[in-house]
């Protein structure tokens, strides 16, 4: 064995490192060539092949070329490293000046509008918000509201009952005993929005939950005429400055005299379609002068004050502000129709 042929050796490995242009070719390569089985290895175990006076410089020799491939392997590995470093760098790079990418964002549901509106409507005509509970007792929700246990008009609504004692509030007007009795005796003058509850089959027209507002005017000089301009009023501020409304003679038990209110059809505007079933008017509400029992009940004295009532439906202002035809669209949370009122 000659120095000469390990010398060779190591030309021709270095001209292979010079070729390899990825870690994972640098890393057969250092098994081909430094690995403990590798090639210069076998070379240097060769040493007891070469003659005695010559092993010295032999073995000097095959370290120096060991040595300086090994430097030439790291070299390499470092250069290596550094450029694909460089690669992933520019790569990956994110470009700042690029506009952001549009995300959705949330937005009110319709009847959340539609309630806020109305209740801008009437904050503007001087009322404020009064709530009250959503789970009530029977006696709030219809005792006190002239409507003993067993009265058959408590068959206007089909109530969930909690317990004998407490119903989940099909109407709003339990409010009206709480409102007087709360703020009185002197004016009271509030709307009380809300969840309300009742054991329907849904359909395109109701649901077992849907909002009410209702209205509440109690004082010395409070007149049937003053709940005429205020519907009036709200009409007009809801559906524009033609609207005109009519009242019907109609029964409450907690209103006496009672009326439902009706607005011209704000689609064909009086001239008979559809949707107003050709009569030109659209139900709006239930309304009354306040019975002298419920002014009682809220601790007036019915020969001294009156109160006048009313009590509107959201989803159904709702159907016509929008020409929508089926209320279920308000509570089945579909984006597609939700995102439109935004
Ligand atoms: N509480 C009635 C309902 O849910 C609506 C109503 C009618 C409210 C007449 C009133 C009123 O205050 O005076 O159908």
């Amino acid at each position: 064995m000659e120095l000469s042929q390990v010398e060779q050796y190591a030309t021709g490995a270095h001209a292979s490192l010079a070729t390899c242009d990825s870690l994972e070719a640098l890393a057969s390569w250092h098994q081909q060539h430094l690995a403990k089985a590798g090639e210069l290895t076998a070379f240097k175990k060769s040493v007891g092949k070469v003659a005695p006076e010559e092993r010295k410089a032999f073995g000097m020799g095959v370290n120096q070329i060991a040595g300086k491939l090994e430097a030439a392997f790291k070299q390499k590995t470092t250069e290596l490293k550094d450029a694909e470093l460089a690669l992933r760098l520019a790569s990956e790079n994110i470009d700042v000046s690029l506009p952001a990418r549009p995300h959705r964002v949330g937005g009110y549901h319709p009847l959340t509008l539609m309630l806020r509106e109305i209740c801008g409507v009437f904050r503007d005509m001087g009322f404020t918000v009064y709530e009250s509970p959503h789970v009530e007792l029977d006696e709030m929700s219809f005792q006190l509201l002239n409507i003993p246990k067993h009265h058959p008009a408590r068959d206007m609504q089909d109530t969930f009952f909690v317990s004998e004692d407490v119903v989940m509030r099909p109407h709003t007007s339990p409010g009206q005993i709480r409102a007087m009795r709360e703020l009185g005796p002197g004016p009271v003058q509030v709307i009380l929005p809300g969840m309300c509850y009742r054991n329907e089959d849904i359909s395109a027209r109701s649901e077992i939950q849907f909002h009410q507002v209702e209205g509440v005017l109690v004082g010395e000089h409070v007149r049937f005429s003053d709940l005429k301009g205020i519907l009036l009023n709200f009409a007009r501020r809801l559906f524009g400055p033609d609207q005109a409304i009519k009242m019907r003679g109609s029964y409450f038990p907690f209103t006496e005299p009672s009326v439902e209110v009706d607005i011209k059809c704000t689609l064909c505007h009086g001239e008979g379609c559809r949707i107003c079933k050709h009569t030109g008017w659209l139900e709006l509400l239930g309304a009354g002068l306040m019975h002298p029992v419920v002014l009682k009940n809220g601790g007036y004295d019915p020969t001294k004050v009156r109160g006048i009532a009313f009590g509107l439906g959201v989803a159904r202002l709702a159907l016509l502000r929008h020409q929508i035809e089926d209320i279920r669209l308000f509570f089945q949370n579909d984006c597609r129709f939700l995102s439109q009122f935004q």
